[in-house]
């Protein structure tokens, strides 16, 4: 193991983060007792036979205990919050039961899966009414092990459902990820870490009281849905999968003790080389997974996970069951993608704030088929956020159904975290983001500002990836007339 290169600063822009926003809203942690930091659950498949399983997720209503008093109203997958974790196996066959049992019509998107567009993958063209399920099934062919979730998509309701609880946290796993030696062991050593911030007023959300335009913040960090939540560290090495699952929020972590940490992974999947960072930014839905080794630390002492200079969780020390592992070096041997000499560079641009967000100049129309990509084409792409009027703010780009390399900012390597596949990227203003990108399933997919209510807003287009041989027709309509 060599010399691991060592990484002080968050990266992205200091002058665009979301606190010089004129509605910012600063997050503290409020006065009220510690408590476990909940884990969610694993979803129990209803089957197995070989590689293939079969899994109910149920989109429900439910009452949640999150700050002392009366319990909050809030909606989840297969529990009152959030949801339970799904562990899938890259390369099997899945079969899900989708049962909607909330109050209106959602759909449930696959975030970070490669499967087919536009039904499977769970956009706004797949409703689910209330009371009514939808079955999906699909094969995984992801390019490793990652860390996924699952969240609401209708148009354009998405900000709101996921601000009610509408997030859980899609594991895929290989051969390759559990050879490595890295924390493993579910809800002990390698833990979710979904991040997200809510006001609530007098115990309840009430999400058109705290709307903003441009992504709605709250001032109480949660993390798994706990406020003030502490785990309880029994190995000396802990992996975290972080997600930030807020509407707009960007996290900023870092620990009370300044303590350096592993990044391990990006969105889809291990980095080419680990690095070491003692701060990491994350955008919305960015995930990280990260290695913290406490071998240093005692019985009864605690580490805090902080976001800019709010405490987020505890981790407090118990005796150590395992120890540390050596990180290696190298972790994966990403494919270098070549683009295809036959291909079109494409741009698109993202601007505006407010409700005048544009994606390449237009709002989101359900019936427009925006551009098209042939199957299994590497294409380059550039991202431009133009938006850097009065300061102007980061929007991270997210595409569905394929995940991308990034290959440059404003001409300049990427930032050393960025060298895995990913599926968003923060794009900072004024700056113009290359990445490669390649579909490996067909369909209708979107491609949107990750900030929930920039795309609730109409800051959203979709592509068709299509294969000459087999030609599909798709009969697209708006969400009202389905
Ligand atoms: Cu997280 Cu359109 O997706
Ligand atoms: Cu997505
Ligand atoms: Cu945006």
């Amino acid at each position: 193991m060599g010399q691991r290169a060592f990484y002080q600063q968050y990266f992205y822009d200091e002058n665009v983060y979301d606190l010089h926003d004129g509605g910012y809203k600063k997050l503290a942690m409020p006065a009220v007792p510690e408590k476990a930091l909940a884990m969610p659950s694993v979803l129990q498949p209803d089957r197995v036979q070989g590689h293939e399983a079969w899994y109910t997720i149920v989109a429900q209503t439910g009452e949640t205990a999150i700050l002392p008093g009366k319990l909050t109203q809030t909606w989840g997958y297969n529990a009152s919050l959030l949801g339970q974790t799904l562990i899938l196996e890259d390369g099997w066959h899945y079969h899900v039961h989708i049962e909607n049992h909330l109050p209106e019509t959602t759909t449930l998107h696959w975030h970070g899966l490669n499967i087919p567009g536009p039904i499977t993958d769970g956009g706004p063209h797949a409703p689910i009414m209330p009371g009514e399920a939808r079955e999906i099934e699909f094969t995984l062919h992801q390019e490793g092990a990652q860390t996924d979730w699952m969240h609401p998509h209708p148009c354009p309701n998405t900000a709101r459902q996921v601000w009610q609880g509408l997030a859980a946290m899609v594991i895929v796993t290989d051969e390759h990820a559990k050879n490595l030696p890295i924390p493993q062991e579910y809800g002990v050593d390698d833990l979710p870490i979904i991040l997200q911030d809510r006001t609530y007023h007098d115990n309840q959300l009430d999400y058109e009281a705290d709307y903003d335009v441009d992504g709605t913040l709250g001032t109480v960090p949660l993390v798994n849905g706990t406020v003030n939540g502490v785990f309880k560290v029994t190995t000396a090495q802990l992996r975290l999968r972080l997600l930030n699952s807020a509407n707009r929020r960007e996290f900023r972590l870092h620990f009370d003790d300044g303590r350096r940490f592993t990044q391990i992974a990006g969105d889809c999947g291990f980095l080419e080389q680990a690095i070491d960072l003692d701060r990491l930014m994350l955008t919305v839905p960015e995930r990280a997974e990260i290695v913290v080794d406490f071998s240093d630390c005692q019985p009864g002492d605690r580490v805090q996970l902080m976001s800019d200079d709010a405490v987020l969780c505890t981790f407090e020390m118990d005796e150590f069951t395992k120890k540390a592992q050596a990180i290696p070096d190298h972790l994966f041997d990403v494919p270098k993608w070549q683009v295809d000499p036959d291909s079109q560079l494409q741009t698109t641009v993202m601007s505006g704030m407010d409700d005048e967000v544009l994606l390449d100049g237009k709002r989101f129309d359900m019936t427009r088929i925006d551009r098209q990509q042939l199957f299994r084409q590497t294409v380059d792409w550039e991202v431009k956020n133009t938006n850097d009027a009065c300061g102007g703010m980061i929007h991270p780009f997210h595409m569905h159904g394929c995940h991308f390399q990034i290959i440059s900012r404003n001409g300049q390597v990427p930032y050393p975290n960025e060298t895995g596949f990913k599926d968003t990227v923060g794009v900072n203003a004024g700056e113009t983001v290359r990445i490669r990108v390649c579909f490996d399933v067909l369909g209708i997919f979107m491609y949107h500002c990750h900030i929930l209510e920039h795309e609730d807003t109409g800051m959203m287009a979709q592509i068709e990836v299509y294969d000459p041989k087999h030609p599909k027709t798709y009969d697209l309509k708006p969400m009202h007339e389905m």
